[in-house]
């Protein structure tokens, strides 16, 4: 591992927001959070807020990290948790008050879970997603890429949205296939999915609580009956070995059954795709980059962990400090919601050596894209696993890819990190 550019022991001490103008500094997070400017481009913003304030207090009642060992520290410290729900019950719009309460009858999935609970409901799939059980499923990932990639050779248009074509339905295949949901299903859960993904910004309003509330409906309706057909004639599935753990013993409440086909599902959905497009973008915007990848097939991994550092597909993580905590040294009282931002810690230039440049043989050690400790993403393994398959097939497959239009639009939002389109021209 070469030395990233400074350990945090030689980081110079940096302002706090008490020092700077925190109002200042809670602009560029409003630019950040609600405007397509500040979409199009975070990192500049992140440096900034970084630079200002690495530990910010913010008006808007949380607290912001932007460095990459604070962000780590937190979400490692048993201090911090998911934190009861009431807490962030607090921080949603009281006009929003019933549809709260019908997301709150639900069983949170482990993604809301503090042990003992998530530790148990973790243990019971993560089997499945292994790197050893995921990495047996290369060369039938790499079929399902071809059968996609055919399609759209045989349609032969002159361009084609990456995202529609492969981003999209690759991802979902994959984990549907692993859970056993028919392939005529599938994409009915787009919209509920993406209605329920605004529960994870950092701003809500009323009318989006409400959709993603009719949406957990809709969904957890779905998986009853689903579950109901399972039980009846179990299949080769995740769902159906879930359902045979539960029907053996207590280990698995029925709705925790439930919201972990939710969250297993859905997380194929905007993450795994945004990676495919994200990286698909930076490669194209780096067209030496993409020709070194090209000429140099071993870089596929260093590759993959580069463009997922680059562009995350999920930009910020956070905690509620579980009792009175420090962070960074700082007193927090219970409660307090503490925002780690993963898209700017893996800017961190006490971290990352010349962290503004791609560099596809960087090896400073993992991004924080899939966060860290206890939650530390599940699926990273397959993630990573899709992205190699995709990058390597694409550029073994087409002699020649290049961007139809550089004008890409970001979808809403600043957790989940994704262009709406990304219309490419092939060329065998
Ligand atoms: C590039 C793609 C992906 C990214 C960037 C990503 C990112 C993340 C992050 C940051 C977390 C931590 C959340 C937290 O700390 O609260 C997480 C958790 C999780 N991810 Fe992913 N993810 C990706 C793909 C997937 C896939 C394909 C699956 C499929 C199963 C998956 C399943 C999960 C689950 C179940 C959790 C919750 C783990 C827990 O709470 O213990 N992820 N992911």
């Amino acid at each position: 591992m070469t030395t990233p550019a400074a350990s945090t022991g030689d980081r110079p001490p940096a302002p706090h927001a008490d020092a700077v103008d925190a109002g200042v500094v809670d602009a560029i997070l409003g630019e950040l959070l609600l405007t397509p400017e500040g979409r199009r481009d975070p990192y500049d913003r992140y440096r900034r807020v970084r630079e200002l304030a690495p530990v910010h207090r913010s008006g808007l009642g949380f607290w912001v990290l932007t460095c990459y060992d604070d962000c780590q520290q937190v979400l490692r410290d048993p201090r911090f948790g998911k934190g009861d729900p009431d807490d962030r019950r607090a921080r949603l719009p009281p006009e929003a008050v019933d549809a709260v309460a019908r997301i709150r009858r639900r069983a949170p999935s482990m993604l809301f879970l503090d042990p003992p609970d998530h530790t148990r409901v973790r243990a019971l799939v993560s089997k499945a997603f292994t790197a050893r059980t995921v990495e047996r499923m290369r060369p039938h990932i790499g079929r399902l890429l071809d059968g996609l990639l055919d399609g759209i050779d045989a349609a032969g248009g002159d361009t084609v949205d990456v995202m529609a074509a492969v981003a999209f339905p690759l991802p979902v295949t994959v984990i549907g296939e692993m859970l056993g949901i028919p392939p005529a299903d599938r994409d009915a859960f787009q919209p509920w999915v993406r209605a329920s993904t605004a529960l994870l910004e950092l701003t809500i309003d009323p009318a989006a609580i409400v959709a993603a509330a009719d949406a957990g409906d809709e969904m957890s309706r779905y998986f009853e009956e689903l579950l109901a057909d399972r039980r009846r004639a179990p299949g080769d599935d995740l769902l159906s070995e879930l359902l045979a753990v539960r029907e053996a013993g207590d280990a698995l409440r029925e709705d925790e059954l439930i919201s972990t086909a939710i969250l297993l599902f859905g997380a194929g959905f905007e993450t795994t795709t945004n990676l495919i497009g994200n990286g698909l973008l930076a490669l194209l915007r780096h067209p030496d980059s993409l020709g070194r990848l090209r000429a140099d097939p071993a870089l596929l991994r260093p590759a993959v962990e580069e463009l997922l550092r680059w562009d995350s597909p999920v930009q910020l993580d956070g905690r509620v400090a579980l009792r009175e905590a420090e962070v960074c040294g700082r007193h927090v009282d219970r409660g307090t919601f503490v925002v780690t931002m993963l898209g700017a810690a893996n800017r961190d230039p006490q971290r990352f050596a010349d962290p503004d440049v791609l560099d596809l043989t960087r090896d400073q050690g993992p991004p924080m894209s899939f966060g860290s400790g206890i939650h530390y993403c599940l699926g990273q393994a397959l993630a990573r696993l899709e992205g190699q398959v995709v990058f390597e097939r694409l550029l073994r497959r087409y002699r020649r890819i290049e961007l139809a239009s550089d004008d890409v639009t970001y979808r809403p939002g600043l957790t989940l990190r994704g262009v709406t389109a990304l219309p490419v021209r092939c060329e065998r």
